[in-house]
């Protein structure tokens, strides 16, 4: 998979993806992520990239054109441009899984107080990853990069995603490892019971337990 990022601010994204699972999926050559300052795109002479809002209003406003034309030299057959904003779809474990197969994503990540509405002409997606809002769409990108890097094949093993929270609609269930007891909080029986039906039959309880009990709505 090929990742493009287009942002006002790179440096924003060091580390981020050089440390653990990222850093091993590009070295391993599963991702490319290349992260893309549209600023080295604009045509104004003191390279601009924002204007004030026709109509009048507090901030500075993304303008159409290095956008426009950083997109146009990122963009292939089957690329996905996906444009992060607060007013976007609310970013699900089904997105991820969805993304994780495409070849090709472009990721426009905004600033300041909002970008120009025709922006969203060149986005083939509008995500948002919750009701609250950024200084940028830097962080919300990096979030959505890890939740689909974690899922190409090979980045790490399939079991380990499988039973994600969320799959199934379905929180996670609860996990222990050694000791076997810790401050007086004991690790429940059938854990250590080796009856590996029992166990399977335990963590579906506890999954739709903790479902009902902690987001009611995702069995709705
Ligand atoms: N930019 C600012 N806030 C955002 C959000 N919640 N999701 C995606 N992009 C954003």
């Amino acid at each position: 998979m090929k990742i493009d990022v287009l942002s006002l601010f790179p440096g924003m994204f060091s580390g981020v993806f050089e440390e653990s699972i990222i850093k091993r999926a590009i070295n391993e050559g599963k991702v490319s992520i290349n992260i893309h300052n549209f600023r080295d795109f604009s045509l104004d002479p003191h390279n601009k990239v924002d204007d004030t809002p026709y109509g009048g209003g507090a901030g500075m406003v993304l303008t159409c054109q290095p956008i426009f034309d950083c997109v146009k030299n990122l963009r292939e057959e089957d690329s996905i441009v996906i444009l992060l904003t607060p007013d976007g779809e609310v970013y699900k474990q089904s997105k991820a899984y969805e993304l994780s197969k495409c070849k090709h994503l472009i990721f426009i990540c905004g600033h300041y107080e909002g970008f120009d509405e025709r922006i969203r002409s060149i986005c083939d997606l509008e995500i948002s990853i919750g009701d609250y809002v950024l200084t940028g769409g830097e962080i919300a990108s990096m979030a959505i990069i890890d939740s689909i890097v974690r899922l190409i094949p090979g980045v790490i093993e399939e079991e380990s995603h499988v039973n994600d929270s969320f799959n199934d609609n379905l929180l996670d269930y609860p996990t222990y490892t050694k000791p076997r007891v810790y401050d007086g909080m004991e690790v429940p029986e059938v854990l250590v019971s080796g009856d590996h039906k029992k166990i399977a039959e335990w963590r579906k309880e506890e999954s739709l337990k903790r479902t009902r009990e902690r987001r009611p709505d995702l069995l709705d």
